[in-house]
This record gives structure tokens, C-alpha cells and sequence, in this order.
């Protein structure tokens, strides 16, 4: 029977070493928390790298890491020390990643960095076709493994391979500064199917292919030689009934099964008349605007007074990356911003920010989610945001308010949500102004039409609408063969 082959650099569980044991714990990050659902509930198998370098794990614990893995139908790469500093910590992260997201001030073309990324790539694609039958779908995810759909073609030129890429691809203008523009360009198109979040990633890698590699481009296909490659937008949705199940959960809690995040959160609620939580998550990264976002507070603030000792922000950030500079330098300004806006506005019973900087299982990730009044969210650039879709399906009642950056791909679907600049301060301290002084019945109607759209475009069709459409372009290169 055939198979997908799902492929990712990061597994949705992730290995560690807890004093000489192995310890599982679940992937954070879109990818990883999406791709969930569609792996859990079909036939599919997941490549991606264990979370340990080669060196760090004991070789009795090998065969384990490979176990542990295969109970998720997950086949486990390992990298060395060196590979992971190019490939991972060097050309995915300090290259693609901050110039895809036209943070092109961060970028870093080392060559030793280049070659890495390409033999890694060599190296998942060679664990691809090890597992590859003839009639399996491969499915290649992400900025990290650009290069891999044409090292399997060349391989196995018949196979059916689709790429989703899951962050922005950026205009022309910023794309032709990469060294490996060619290069990467012609790895993409060994797919038969690259999808992007929104129209104008599409749109953006379209522009470079024909400007750069001169390829013909009708419309949404791109003609090679020998075939066509179709490009098409598919935006990301969140495995709804997860979230609204585990609200629903939530709210059935009795105070003794209530964690104490929980009893803290509400707590505070009932500290003051009127007294309201905002929420921010992310991942700790430049991109995600967190220290626009505290400043935007400090100057809420300032600007509207009577909200002191009343509203706080709870701001949670998950540890990323943390061995790429411009990362650690992010963290010390955080830790700093937060420490001088709580050291200038607190007083005895209140403290402005809550910051927590650390992964938490999901059933807390729900508390905040249930529990918070405004979503606050405010990425300089993201290719889609699944936070502001979780906290949507996540509300219950309908209540809450989205404050939601127009520079995420989740934007382009949340119009209900209050739409905000994150370069623009007094736009943002409006808006929370604006969200803590939302008729109720204004929040109901807003989420309402979040929550339709949220359930129906769920990951579930997501995922379906790719593999449909991958399958379509099967059936067009044989009806073109036979013709
Ligand atoms: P990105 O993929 O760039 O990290 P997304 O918003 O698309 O951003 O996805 C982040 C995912 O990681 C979400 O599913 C969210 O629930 C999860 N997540 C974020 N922060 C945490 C945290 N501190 N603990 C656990 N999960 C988190
Ligand atoms: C984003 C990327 C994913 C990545 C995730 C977490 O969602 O699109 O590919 O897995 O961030 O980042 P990390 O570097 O920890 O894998």
C-alpha cells in the first residue's frame, strides 16, 4: 500500500538527554504542532532529525533513539556537532530565515555554511529514498530542505513530490541577494506541487523564478523542459476541534483540578474592577516583534493611566535558537525591557508584565488561552501565526479580543480581528485601549465569523487540499504522456 513521506528538519517530538536517559517531549512551533493531526490520523511516515547530535547520544542509547521515534511512525536522522552548526545554526537560520523574513541587516553567506546545507539536504534525501516505494506521495516541509525535492527527482525522476514552505518567501528584490538564488530556485522546482501560505509568497517565488531563471510562467505553472511544476497558496489552519475540546475541558475544571497558573490567572482577575489579562506566546524570535510589543505596552501605559494595577500582560516566550547571536542578544533586551517597565510601574499588589521563558504542555498553553481577555500579537513578519487561530478556537464563550499584526500570513484570513502596524506604537496602545473597551456583544460577533471560518479551513483540509491538488498533478503528467 503507498504511503506519504512526511519531511521536516524538526520531528513533532523531540529527544533529549536527562541524566543519561532519553527524555520525549513534543515539538513547539507551526510546523511541528500542525503537521501533528494530519501525521496522528493517516498512513504516513515522518523523517526529521532527533533533536541530539551524533555525539551527544551514548551508543547504548542508540537503537533507543530510533525506538522511541518509530512508536510515532517517525524515522530519526542524526547530525553531528559540525553539521548541525552549518546546516542548522548556519545557513537555515543566520541565511534563509532572516533574509525570507527581509531581515536582511542578519544575514550571513558563509560558504562553509552553504555546502553543510547542502549535504544535509543530500543526507535527508538519501533517508527519503531509503524508505521511498514507487506510488508514495513525498511531502518536504520548510526553508530548511530547499534543495531536496530535485535530489530525489534526479534519483527517481517518476516520483510525486510536493513542498509546503511555512514561512514567507520575500520579494524579488530582496530574494536576488542570496549567493545560491540559482541553486535554490532549481531545488524547489524538483517538486510538483510548492505551496505557500498566502498568495503573495506565491506570487513572490513566481516573480524570482522568471526572473531569475528565465523559466516561462503561465499563470500559477511553471514550464521546465520536460514538465510543469504548479504553484499554488494553501493557508495553514490549526486542528480546531483539539482546541475547542480542550476549552471546553477547561472550563468543566473544579477548583481543586485547577492548575496554579490557572488559580493565579484568575486571581488577578478578580484582584480589581475591570481588572484584564493580555496574552502574548511565541517563540523567542527577532521576528515576532516581542520587545516592539513591550514598548507598545510601556507606552499604553503611559498614555492611559487609569489602566494601571489593572491590566497585566502575560508573556510567555519558548527558548529557539538559542546559539544564533542576534537570538541571545534578543533575550538579553527582553529580559531588560521587562525588568525596567515592572522596576517603573509596579507597586506593591501589581506587576505590569508576567514573563515566563520556557515551553509549557499544552493543557497550561489552554489555561492562558482560555483565561486571557486580549491576544496580543505583533510580528514584524510571520508566515502565518498559528497562535492567533489557536486563541480564537480556544475561546469558549466567544469573548476575547485579537490584536493581531498585519505583517502575519494569518492577517490576510482574521480581518475580524483589530488589525495593527507593529512598527506603530500609538496604533498598538489604541488598540488595546480599543480591545479592553469592546462591547461584549461586539467580541461575539467577531469571533463568531473567526470561529466558522477557523473550523472549516481546519488542518485537516489544509492538508487534504495539498495532497488533492499534489495527486491532480500526477494525473495531468500522465494524461500529457499518454497524449
Ligand atoms: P512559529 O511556527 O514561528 O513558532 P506559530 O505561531 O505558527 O509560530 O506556531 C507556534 C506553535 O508553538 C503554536 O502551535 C503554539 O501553541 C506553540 N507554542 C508557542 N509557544 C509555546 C510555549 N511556550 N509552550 C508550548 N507551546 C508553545
Ligand atoms: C517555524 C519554522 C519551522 C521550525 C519552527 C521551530 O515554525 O517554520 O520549520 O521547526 O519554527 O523552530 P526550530 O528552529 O526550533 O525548529
Amino acid at each position: 500500500m503507498s504511503k506519504t513521506i512526511i519531511i521536516s528538519n524538526r520531528l513533532p517530538l523531540q529527544i533529549s538527554l536527562n541524566h543519561g536517559k532519553l527524555d520525549v517531549t513534543p515539538s513547539v512551533g507551526g510546523l511541528a504542532t500542525g503537521l501533528k493531526s494530519f501525521h496522528r490520523d493517516g498512513d504516513s511516515i515522518w523523517i526529521g532529525w532527533s533533536g541530539l547530535t551524533t555525539e551527544e547520544i551514548p551508543a547504548n542509547l542508540i537503537d533507543e533513539v530510533s525506538q522511541k521515534a518509530k512508536e510515532q511512525a517517525c524515522i530519526a536522522v542524526n547530525f553531528t556537532e559540525k553539521e548541525m552548526e552549518g546546516f542548522y545554526y548556519g545557513f537555515s537560520n543566520r541565511s534563509i530565515w532572516p533574509l525570507f523574513h527581509y531581515f536582511m541587516e542578519f544575514t550571513e553567506w558563509e560558504t562553509w555554511h552553504w555546502e553543510t546545507y547542502k549535504s544535509v539536504n543530500q543526507k535527508y534525501a538519501d533517508a527519503i529514498l531509503e524508505h521511498y516505494k514507487e506510488g508514495d506521495k513525498i511531502w518536504v516541509h520548510d526553508y530548511q530542505l530547499l534543495l531536496v525535492p530535485n535530489m530525489v527527482r534526479e534519483q527517481r525522476p517518476n516520483a510525486i513530490i510536493g513542498f509546503f514552505n511555512h514561512i514567507p518567501f520575500p520579494s524579488y528584490e530582496v530574494f536576488r541577494t542570496m549567493p545560491w538564488r540559482e541553486e535554490i530556485l532549481n531545488g524547489l522546482l524538483g517538486a510538483d506541487l510548492i505551496g505557500f501560505h498566502t498568495y503573495d509568497y506565491e506570487r513572490h517565488f513566481l516573480s524570482s523564478v522568471s526572473r531569475i531563471l528565465r523559466h516561462q510562467v503561465n499563470f500559477n505553472e511553471v514550464s521546465l523542459p520536460d514538465r510543469m511544476v504548479k504553484v499554488d497558496s494553501f493557508p495553514m489552519g490549526i486542528d480546531y476541534n483539539k482546541f475547542e475540546q480542550a476549552a471546553l475541558n477547561h472550563f468543566e475544571n473544579t477548583l481543586e483540578s485547577q492548575s496554579d497558573l490557572q488559580q493565579r490567572l484568575d486571581h488577578h482577575r478578580k484582584g480589581a474592577p475591570g481588572a484584564k489579562l493580555i496574552l502574548s506566546i511565541d517563540r523567542l524570535d527577532y521576528t515576532k516583534g516581542i520587545a516592539h510589543r513591550i514598548r507598545a505596552f510601556e507606552y499604553f501605559l503611559e498614555k492611559y493611566p487609569q489602566y494601571i494595577e489593572k491590566i497585566r500582560l502575560v508573556m510567555l516566550a519558548v527558548p529557539s535558537r538559542s546559539e544564533v547571536p542576534q537570538y541571545q542578544l534578543l533575550k538579553k533586551e527582553i529580559d531588560a525591557l521587562v525588568g525596567r517597565i515592572n522596576g517603573k510601574f509596579a507597586t506593591v499588589s501589581w506587576t505590569p508584565i508576567w514573563y515566563f521563558y520556557r515551553s509549557m504542555p499544552f493543557t497550561n498553553l489552554i489555561d492562558l488561552y482560555a483565561s486571557c481577555d486580549i491576544a496580543l500579537l505583533t510580528p514584524i513578519r510571520d508566515g502565518m501565526n498559528l497562535v492567533a487561530k489557536e486563541y480564537i478556537a480556544s475561546r469558549k464563550d466567544q469573548t476575547g479580543v485579537l490584536i493581531l499584526s498585519e505583517m502575519t500570513g494569518a492577517a490576510q484570513e482574521m480581518n475580524e480581528a483589530i488589525l495593527i502596524n507593529p512598527n506603530n506604537f500609538e496604533q498598538i496602545a489604541d488598540a488595546i485601549n480599543q480591545a479592553i473597551e469592546m462591547p461584549v456583544e461586539e467580541q461575539i460577533s467577531r469571533n463568531k465569523l473567526l470561529q466558522k471560518r477557523l473550523k472549516r479551513y481546519d488542518v485537516e483540509k489544509w492538508a487534504n487540499d495539498f495532497m488533492k491538488s499534489l495527486s491532480k498533478t500526477q494525473e495531468n503528467r500522465q494524461s500529457n504522456k499518454a497524449t
